[in-house]
């Protein structure tokens, strides 16, 4: 078979570019499922990512329907503990330590102190959204209760959770966001919404329960999946940095 250059139209670049271009992380989702036909698209879309070595170094684990509502309620309540924890000062978190129920428990630690010279962009977008939702920059309660919408998979109605096989090292996470980016345009492409989400890797134990997972992969993400609402909150556009300040001079 001879291979393609794949070389689009004109006209068929501009609609990919447009394609790349509008697809935003959405906040809110309508609670309908979807075809599972449609999700066979995109899974096989991304199934098409390139990876090292042609390994294909992850597992994709689809959570919908009982699945999804059971880890729905489970992430939510350790989130609740976690915060109800942290509220309580030095003896909530004691008590978090010694029970150790709602203690993260994921492959790859999700809260860690930015990096300063990321912070700029961390803040721009976390105070863009927060406004944008009207979430005052002090109102610890809104803020906690916008991040507990993560664990509700923003009330979508299925997610799928991302392995990587820890033999690849790196590697395996940066084929990983490959396959992630090729499944959300595809499901972009297909009316499908989605949102990258790394705090669904907070805690692992729960989706280790409801899936048969191989000892060498480790959860690094999540991405919820479904259609938009029309909430306010999918309108919000982070905007990028300029291309030339992500090019090295020589
Ligand atoms: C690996 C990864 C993890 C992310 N984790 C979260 C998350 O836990 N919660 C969330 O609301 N958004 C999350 N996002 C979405 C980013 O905030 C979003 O991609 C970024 O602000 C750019 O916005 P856009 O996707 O709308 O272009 C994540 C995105 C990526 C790629």
């Amino acid at each position: 078979m001879t291979p393609s250059n794949g070389m689009l139209a004109n006209s068929q670049a501009e609609v990919l570019s447009k394609l790349i271009r509008s697809r935003r992380s959405v906040r809110d989702f309508l609670p309908d499922p979807f075809p599972q036909a449609l999700l066979d698209e995109v899974l096989n879309d991304a199934n098409w990512a390139p990876s090292w070595s042609n390994t294909q170094p992850y597992r994709v684990a689809i959570a919908s329907g009982n699945v999804a509502s059971r880890l729905k309620v489970q992430l939510v309540e350790r989130f609740d503990i976690a915060m109800a924890a942290q509220q309580g000062g030095f003896l909530g978190r004691l008590k978090l330590l010694v029970t150790r129920h709602g203690l993260p428990d994921g492959d790859f630690k999700t809260n860690f102190e930015y990096p300063k010279d990321l912070q700029p962009s961390r803040r721009a977008t976390g105070h863009g959204l927060y406004e944008l939702l009207g979430i005052g920059r002090k109102d610890v309660a809104a803020r906690n209760q916008q991040m507990r919408r993560n664990f509700e998979f923003f009330g979508a109605p299925s997610a799928i959770f991302l392995f990587v096989h820890e033999g690849l090292h790196e590697f395996s996470a940066l084929d990983g966001g490959i396959f992630l980016q090729t499944l959300m345009l595809s499901a972009h492409a297909r009316g499908l919404a989605t949102c990258a989400q790394g705090a669904l890797a907070t805690w692992a134990g729960p989706v280790r329960s409801e899936f048969s997972i191989g000892p060498h992969y480790r959860l690094i993400c999540g991405v919820a999946i479904g259609y938009a609402s029309d909430n306010p909150v999918n309108s919000f556009n982070p905007g990028r940095a300029e291309l030339k300040d992500l090019l090295l001079k020589s």
